[in-house]
């Protein structure tokens, strides 16, 4: 039968940048994608990738509020940023959208009415902490305390990362607010529950998670574990709706309630496929109702395994949908062996891997290199990263083109031989084994089962020596030979990396002038006569110096203030002196100034309209301000070891506004603006001043 595929990544919260960690997901998805439109419509008919920003919650309601921006505002900006990191590294979404969105919404208040309808919702009143200060609820993570178990202090809210002892805020001692540090107050409040334990649930997800192909073995083991033995019921309902103030959906017919972002994230799957739907004229119903026939899988983190194996399923089911075909779970990203980190420079964003030069499809290859249908953790080993793909893309695979196509086009004007040789035969052959490989997610097979047959076509282009045919008279059928099979054996080689090098298989369809490469190709060899391009060098090596200034660049976001900041205002924060004897210190010093020195100073509200590096700067990033003038002004800013550009682009902050211009090296800057810093470097780091949220660009801050 055909196959008609819709196939997810999670969902990226709205309010952070992409890293490596996450392209462990997106880069496996791509390639199982990329890998079934290779395939012949009459076995594939289609294949669909969608995802979308989530972007609902508390933490990007506050982060919003802590950049002087609007909810909306910002997961615009971050929307903007990710699509251009999955497009650096051709994560090629059919549909990259955002759950802020109407067909998220309906989709969500469909699902919940039919919920409510089937007798799954259910309101309780609940008890749960209150900032009397901010005025709102506060989600457990925003709730920090003693921990109840070894007394470490500053833990939050659900769990202690001293001792890992797991509890609820309500047994922290000292509770406090993470967002105004006050005490928190209990108060009561109508929250909406989902009867996850109720009967129909649980034998529903009782038969389900049992159901061959819907789970990774370990997978439903873990299911098992979490619904308990037959007979006992460890489920317990799930609260869906959280209060004012909350950026999200509210609940229809319950003014001030809003869906839990958890409710309506994996709904986003479904409303960036209708928004493709509408976009494409595919026919949603066909893909979600109970009984279709198309396959649905969406690859997630393990830590996600609870939300997509149990909550979504069950709701799918309940609400009339069809449930997921499978859910593949894929493990952490370890870097050099350890968690990333940011003090060791290995919590690497994907916008600094690009930056600092390196090739994307270096590390698409490594994570396939690596990847296995389990949900086993992978290490990014540098130095293994740096000889693995040095090895196998330029020593193994690269190699064979480079060291045979020149003499196609110098000896015999871009013309290929016969290609019918017996020693291609196996390299056809392997087709079925690698494809078998890519649908299981077995990657690291599939790489080392290539590479095997890279290996072998290198030994015989080194047996005949073409470098050596090519001086020696009346061997030029031998040389034409030899060379001509070598490009199709480095053909069929293209052909079984381009799910995981996409670019490179561009490329060498355009070297050997042939159509788009797909799985079905395997069987057609090029042909006697046919012409090739000029070969021109496909990929270069990974020098170990671009490694070191990657981890450099993803350290420089904790290292302390540099000094040679010229654009930057710093106000130093010296609390223990300068609160003990602010007067005397200031008199002692001659130093206080009269308030007309002061009003000298044009302080203005900016709101930074652009930012990017500054090619050659260690530590300037170029800032355009808006202040409210005709054009925007421009500021060297030193604080590029704090942040990264991109995170800039719409926030507000306080500059310097009649600071005379200075001419820099990079350009004039016209100004300043003013962040915190700790001049000893005890507290490391560079804070941007912000103002609270209403300040508009230019007002002056006096
Ligand atoms: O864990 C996360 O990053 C969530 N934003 C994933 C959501 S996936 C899905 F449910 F939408
Ligand atoms: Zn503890």
């Amino acid at each position: 039968m055909t196959r008609k595929i819709l196939v997810t990544s999670a969902l990226p919260y709205a309010n952070g940048s992409i890293h490596l960690g996450h392209l462990v997901e997106y880069i496996q998805t791509d390639i199982w994608v990329r890998f079934q439109k290779m395939q012949p419509k009459d076995k594939v008919a289609e294949c669909w990738y969608c995802c979308a920003d989530d972007t609902h919650g508390t933490p990007i309601m506050l982060r919003a509020e802590k950049d002087g921006i609007t909810p909306e505002a910002l997961i615009e900006r971050v929307h903007g940023e990710h699509s251009r990191d999955f497009a650096g590294f051709h994560v090629a979404f059919d549909n990259f959208y955002t759950t802020h969105s109407d067909e998220t919404r309906d989709c969500a208040n469909l699902i919940y009415a039919r919920l409510q309808k089937a007798g799954l919702i259910e309101k309780r009143t609940i008890e749960q902490y209150f900032d009397p200060v901010k005025q709102m609820f506060l989600p457990d993570r925003f709730i920090k305390g003693e921990c109840p178990k070894c007394g470490a202090k500053d833990q939050y809210g659900d769990n202690c990362e001293n001792c890992g002892a797991a509890y609820t805020p309500n047994d922290l001692k000292d509770p406090y607010s993470a967002i105004s540090g006050a005490k928190p107050e209990l108060r009561n409040s109508d929250h909406y529950f989902f009867k996850l334990s109720g009967d129909s649930c649980q034998s529903f997800l009782r038969r389900w998670t049992r159901e061959a192909g819907h789970l990774q073995p370990e997978a439903a083991n873990k299911m098992q574990e979490w619904l308990g033995a037959d007979g006992e019921n460890k489920l317990t309902d799930w609260d869906i709706s959280r209060d004012a103030p909350y950026f999200g959906f509210e609940i229809p017919d319950a003014p001030g309630k809003y869906f839990y972002v958890w409710l309506d994230a994996p709904i986003g799957y479904m409303g960036s496929f209708k928004n493709l739907c509408g976009k494409q004229g595919i026919d949603f119903d066909e893909y979600f109702k109970p009984d279709s026939k198309t396959e649905l899988y969406h690859f997630i983190g393990k830590d996600i395994l609870y939300f997509h194996a149990l909550f979504w399923p069950a709701e799918l089911e309940h609400a009339g949908f069809r449930t997921p075909t499978s859910i593949f779970a894929h493990g952490f990203l370890t870097v050099d062996g350890s968690k990333m980190s940011k003090s060791r420079g290995t919590f690497i964003t994907a916008e600094s891997y690009l930056q600092t030069g390196l090739n994307p499809e270096w590390l698409r290859y490594y994570y396939a290199a690596k990847l296995n249908s389990t949900m086993e953790d992978i290490d990014l080993n540098l130095e293994d990263f740096v000889a693995r793909v040095n090895s196998d893309l330029v020593g193994k695979y690269v190699n064979i083109a480079s060291r045979c196509a020149g003499f196609i086009g110098k000896k015999f004007g871009g013309k290929i031989a016969a290609t019918d040789a017996e020693w291609l035969i196996p390299l056809r052959d392997a087709a079925a084994s690698i494809a078998q490989a890519y649908e299981d997610r077995e990657y690291g097979r599939a790489q080392r089962e290539i590479m095997a047959l890279a290996d072998a076509a290198n030994v015989v282009v080194n047996e005949r020596k073409p470098w050596e045919l090519a001086k020696q008279e009346g061997k030029e059928a031998e040389l034409h030979a030899a060379c001509s099979e070598a490009i199709e054996a480095f053909r069929l080689l293209t052909l079984y990396l381009k799910p995981v090098l996409p670019k490179v298989a561009e490329a060498v369809e355009a070297f050997l002038g042939i159509a788009p490469l797909t799985w079905s190709d395997v069987a057609t060899p090029l042909p006697a006569g046919h012409t090739i391009n000029a070969y021109s060098h496909l990929m270069t090596r990974v020098e170990p110096k671009l490694i070191a200034a990657l981890v450099e660049a993803n350290k420089a976001s904790l290292a302390p203030t540099e000094q040679a900041a010229p654009a930057v205002e710093k106000t130093e924060a010296k609390p223990e002196k300068v609160a003990a004897t602010p007067a005397k210190a200031s008199e002692a010093d001659g130093a206080f100034i009269s308030i007309d020195d002061f009003m000298k100073v044009d302080l203005r509200i900016a709101r930074i309209v652009d930012a990017g590096h500054v090619e050659g700067a260690e530590k300037l990033i170029r800032l355009s301000l808006d202040i409210g003038e005709e054009k925007p002004r421009q500021v060297f800013a030193g604080i590029k070891s704090a942040y990264d550009p991109a995170q800039l682009i719409g926030r507000m902050t306080v500059m310097v506004a009649n600071l005379a211009p200075r001419k820099m090296k990079f350009g004039l800057s016209e100004g300043m603006v003013m962040a915190a810093s700790d001049s000893d470097g005890k507290a490391p780091g560079i804070f941007l001043l912000t103002p609270d949220a209403g300040a508009q660009p230019g007002m002056r801050v006096k």
